[in-house]
């Protein structure tokens, strides 16, 4: 059954008028190389792909396709740099390196956040609130790192991998990009990086900046392309440390391609994350806390809350609460200051959800949507929510990474937490209620890596960030994230 809210419904007697941000100060390249051992080269294979804008589905700009002899010569530049110069760096001159790329990232951070939104189709507000903010300061956290590795592991002479290869996805194209980067290259290692297929471009425009940091070539190589690159990199035998952020499908697979090498693994996979709601709960807080944890951002994060407990009690409140205020989302031009939700990252990526809103309904679910128009061109979702679901249903097991709501009602608390747990995941999750030991009670119970008190998605490069089960293993962020990138 669908049940779409009347246009009539809806106050729409006021709305904002449109406020875009200015795409004339960025500066795209219609052609970029592979970055190897400091400079843009053309990929041997001399294959060209396109990466478009998700929001009317234009060409940007065209990357280079790496094959597997374009990451061995990267692999080799980067163990070069490694032994001559990399690894022999006094680690407070490794650490300024780091320093200077934070502080290019905040210079340049409007060109960024345009480009980000641009190329991925997420809405301005984040890119520019989000993840350029946070991108510059993983740097800066790491940088302040780099001359103190002694001290964070006292007595155990933490010591460089080698040459560390990350693979990354394409819902946060430049965070990620710097979650990998800053704490491998301050722990002094040097990286060969591969950006999602759809979303390369803050990646290279980092490679300019990396080129006018100066620093030496060699010691970040990026390198475009798709699964084939990704696979090519992982096979590598030069490769010391494998770090990967994506599916929980290709992760198997890189897992069983690493299994039996020398090469260190983490893996950030996906989620499918409780959000639970108590009686006692503020109520509009949560309301707008299930908003900021499923819609904004297309649903493309991998601890999105797409999983919705509430209690009885509140259930129908919360639920109409929702609807009213899904109403009011916007979703539209990713450069518009006002909109909450932008374009869905690829065609491929809204077939999926497509096919999750079908499976919904053929399971006897009850969807809703807002009834406004979608722009023409381009990949769009309207925010969604599913009502009447079980917990054997696919859209409360799977991962959709959409703006894709399941919602489910519970009593008490230990069954909430039993619900809760019983998925494969368990990467992070979300608590809303007014007293601090029932917080503390559920945070026990709950097995996921993150779970945030009466907020959500809030992050900082201090805490560490990583899944239990099928989300992964190894954290990124804090001290725990330097673990990853050094022999100890
Ligand atoms: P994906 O896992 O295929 O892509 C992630 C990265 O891995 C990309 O850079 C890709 O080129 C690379 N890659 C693909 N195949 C590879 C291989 N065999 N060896 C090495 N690298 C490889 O994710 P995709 O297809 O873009 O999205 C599929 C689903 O994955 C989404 O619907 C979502 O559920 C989940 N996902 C989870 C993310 C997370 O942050 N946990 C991020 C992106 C997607
Ligand atoms: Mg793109």
């Amino acid at each position: 059954m669908t049940e779409h809210s009347s246009p009539l419904t809806f106050d729409t007697s006021w709305q904002y008028a449109p406020a875009p941000e200015s795409a004339d100060h960025i500066s795209l390249k219609s052609r970029y190389g592979l970055f190897i051992d400091g400079k843009f080269r053309k990929p041997r294979s001399g294959k060209y792909f396109d990466t478009i804008n998700p929001a009317n589905e234009e060409k940007l700009a065209e990357v280079a396709e790496a094959d597997a002899a374009d990451v061995e010569a990267a692999v080799k530049a980067a163990r070069r740099a490694y032994d001559k110069y990399w690894s022999k760096l006094k680690p407070a001159e490794r650490g300024k390196y780091v320093y200077r790329i934070a502080r290019m990232i905040q210079e340049k951070a409007r060109e960024f956040a345009v480009i980000e939104s641009l190329d991925g189709g997420k809405p301005i507000r984040e890119s520019k609130s989000v993840d350029i903010p946070l991108a510059a300061a993983h740097f800066f956290y790491y940088a302040g790192w780099a001359d103190k590795l002694a001290y964070a592991f006292p007595g155990r002479d933490p010591r460089p991998l080698g040459v560390a290869g990350q693979i990354i996805p394409w819902n946060f194209p430049l965070l990620m990009a710097a979650w990998k980067l800053a704490p491998a290259l301050a722990c002094g290692n040097t990286v060969l990086l591969k950006p999602a297929e759809t979303t390369p471009l803050t990646a290279l425009k980092l490679a300019e900046l990396i080129q006018e940091a100066d620093l030496p070539p060699g010691v970040v190589n990026i390198l475009t392309g798709a699964g084939e690159t990704g696979a090519a990199i992982v096979r590598q035998p030069g490769i010391d440390k494998i770090a990967f952020t994506g599916s929980t499908e290709v992760g198997k697979i890189i897992q069983k391609a690493v299994a039996g090498t020398h090469k260190k693994l983490t893996l950030e996979l996906g989620g499918k994350a409780a959000n639970i709601v108590l009686e006692d709960a503020p109520i509009d807080q949560a309301v707008e806390g299930i908003v900021n944890g499923i819609y904004f951002n297309q649903g493309h994060v991998c601890c999105a809350g797409s999983r919705l407990f509430v209690q009885e009690g509140v259930a129908g409140e919360v639920i109409q609460k929702l609807k009213t205020r899904m109403q009011t989302l916007i979703v539209g031009d990713p450069l518009d200051k006002n909109t909450d939700i932008g374009a869905i990252n690829s065609r491929t990526q809204l077939e999926t959800i497509e096919s999750y809103l079908k499976i919904g309904q053929e399971e006897g679910a009850s969807m809703y949507q807002p009834a406004y128009p979608l722009p023409e061109k381009g990949y769009w979702c309207r925010p969604t929510l599913f009502t009447d679901t079980a917990q054997s249903h696919r859209i409360t097991q799977e991962e959709i990474f959409g703006p894709v709501l399941a919602v489910q009602t519970f009593r008490t608390l230990e069954e909430v937490v039993a619900k809760a747990n019983n998925t494969p995941y368990g990467l992070s999750a979300g608590v809303w209620t007014d007293k601090g030991a029932k917080i503390f009670g559920l945070t026990q119970q709950l097995r996921a890596g993150v779970i945030w008190a009466n907020t959500y998605n809030k992050f900082d490069p201090t805490a560490p960030f990583g899944g239990y089960k099928e989300s992964g293993f190894g954290r990124e962020g804090g001290l725990h994230g330097l673990e990853a990138y050094l022999q100890l």
